[in-house]
């Protein structure tokens, strides 16, 4: 199968060379970052195109690999593409934006990715949508090819759980920042909490609803205006507090 793929950013850049492994022909990388583009397409012995409007109609896929909001704008860009099957990796972003083509599709990795970390595609789950059968047989080809458990969903199922992925992995891992941040300024180590996360981790898994623990939800007044005070110069963050333990006590008080 030849693929190309339009962006050399994260999810680019770890999906290029897992294919190119699975014996594709990754035949043009697309980018308007000529260095982290030629780059990539070095590394898997693709042509560098930087005009989204001379991309081939290869027959094949071609993957938009770009920030959510610029989708629609690549789409605009590009050729007709009578023949290739046209996808997008974005949770959030639905498939009707991909009309225009005749074959089109989309496959989501619900995983956190950056370039820098290797990706274990066999423990991902991919989530796929294709705009018709034979659209749907392609990315399930493409998508057996990461190893992972693949699940076929339309736009509005993945955007729930695009959501449920922002709720478990952005602003959990954003709340771990903020502890690492407040432990740095008082010279506290951050790893003392190592065995608090992977129980955070397990628990959460398990049963999220009979975990929770802490001042919010046993209504420890005291404690929590204590820490609301040592919040004092950061008005957000006081906000993100106050909000966040009483959506606590709301749910735990039905
Ligand atoms: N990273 C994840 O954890 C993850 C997981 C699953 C799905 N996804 C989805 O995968 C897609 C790509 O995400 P990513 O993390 O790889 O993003 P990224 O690392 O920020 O890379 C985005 C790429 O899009 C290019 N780009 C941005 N605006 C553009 C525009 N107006 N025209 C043309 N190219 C443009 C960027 O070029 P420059 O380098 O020049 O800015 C870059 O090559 C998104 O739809 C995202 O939702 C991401």
């Amino acid at each position: 199968m030849k693929v190309s793929i339009i962006g050399s950013g994260n999810v680019a850049q770890q999906l290029a060379p897992v294919f190119k492994r699975n014996k594709c022909i990754i035949y043009e990388i697309c980018s308007r970052n000529p260095a982290k583009g030629k780059a990539l397409a070095k590394r898997v012995g693709a042509a560098f195109i930087n005009n989204i409007s001379k991309v081939t109609d290869t027959g094949g896929v071609i993957i938009l690999a770009v920030k959510d909001d610029a989708i629609e704008e690549v789409i605009k860009k590009l050729p007709a593409l009578q023949n290739t099957l046209v996808i997008h990796t974005s949770g959030a972003t639905d498939i009707s934006v991909l009309k225009r083509f005749k074959s089109s599709g989309v496959l989501w990795q619900v995983q956190t990715i950056q370039a820098r970390t290797k990706v274990d595609f066999r423990k991902v789950p991919i989530v796929i949508e294709g705009s018709n059968t034979p659209a749907e047989k392609k990315l399930a080809q493409l998508a057996r090819m990461l190893n992972g458990r693949v699940y076929i969903f339309d736009s509005y199922q993945r955007s729930v759980l695009h959501l449920s992925a922002v709720w478990s992995n952005n602003f959990v891992n954003h709340l771990c920042h903020l502890a690492e941040q407040l432990l740095k300024k008082h010279r506290l180590p951050y790893e003392i909490l190592g065995p608090l996360l992977m129980s955070t981790a397990e628990n959460a898994l398990k049963n999220p609803g009979q975990s929770q623990t802490g001042p919010a939800l046993r209504r420890d007044k005291k404690s929590m205006a204590k820490h609301l005070t040592s919040l004092n110069n950061e008005k957000h963050l006081q906000q993100i507090y106050t909000l966040l333990s009483e959506s606590i006590a709301k749910i735990n008080s039905k």
